[in-house]
C-alpha cells in the first residue's frame, strides 16, 4: 500500500465506534523518511479539531522534548495508536486499538524507522509488551527486527506530575546517544 491509498482509506474509516464522534481523523504528521517515530495513544480535543497529532498542551511539551535531543517536527514522524478521538479523552479500548492498529503498521512499513519511541503506557503496551509498566520500564530498550524501541512517560503525565521530568530527561539523553551511535544525526 502507498501513502496516498493508506491516507485515503484511513480518512474514510468506519471500522470502530470512534468514527461517530470524530471531527477529524488524525492520520499522522512529519517526515515520511524519518529515522525516528513517536507514537502516542490517541487524539485529544485539539487534535480532533485540527486533524494533527500533539497540537494541544501535551504537544507543546513534546516539541520541547524533541528540542532537547536536537530534533523538531521536520525530522520525526508522529502518530497515534488510534486515529480518532476517544470520548472525554478516555483510554482507547482494545477493540478500537485492534481496528486501528493496521494503519499504524502500514505507516511503520512505509517509514522504516530505525527507532520507535512509545509515548505513554497505552502505546508501550500495544507495541512493546502487554504487561509493560511505564513507571518501571520507561527508558529501557528492545530491538525488534532491527528496530530499536523504547518508551517515555506520556507528555500529558509530565504536565500533571513534574517529579517525572528528571527521569524523562535521562531517557531523552539515552535516545540522543542511541541516535548518535546509529549515526542518525545528519
Ligand atoms: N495525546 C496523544 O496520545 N496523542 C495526541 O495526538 C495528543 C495527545
Amino acid at each position: 500500500m502507498d501513502w496516498e491509498l493508506l491516507e485515503q482509506t484511513c480518512m474514510q474509516c468506519t471500522k470502530c465506534k470512534l468514527c461517530s464522534g470524530r471531527q477529524n481523523v488524525v492520520f499522522g504528521v512529519g517526515n515520511r523518511e524519518a529515522d525516528i517515530m513517536f507514537i502516542g495513544e490517541g487524539p485529544g480535543e485539539q487534535e480532533d479539531i485540527q486533524g494533527q497529532p500533539f497540537v494541544g498542551p501535551a504537544g507543546k511539551l513534546l516539541d520541547d522534548m524533541l528540542s532537547i535531543i536536537d530534533l523538531d517536527r521536520s525530522k520525526v514522524y508522529i502518530a497515534n495508536i488510534v486515529k480518532c478521538r476517544p470520548p472525554h479523552n478516555r483510554d482507547p479500548q482494545d477493540d478500537e486499538q485492534d481496528a486501528c492498529i493496521d494503519y499504524l503498521r502500514q505507516q511503520v512499513l512505509l517509514i522504516k524507522p530505525k527507532i520507535i519511541v512509545c509515548l505513554g503506557r497505552i502505546a508501550a503496551r500495544r507495541i512493546i509488551d502487554p504487561e509493560y509498566r511505564i513507571t518501571r520500564d520507561h527508558g529501557t530498550w528492545i530491538n525488534e527486527k532491527g528496530v530499536w524501541i523504547t518508551a517515555l512517560y506520556h507528555p500529558s503525565a509530565l504536565l500533571r506530575d513534574l517529579s517525572k521530568r528528571p527521569e524523562t530527561f535521562e531517557d531523552l539523553l539515552e535516545i540522543r546517544d542511541k541516535m548518535k551511535r546509529l549515526d542518525l544525526y545528519k
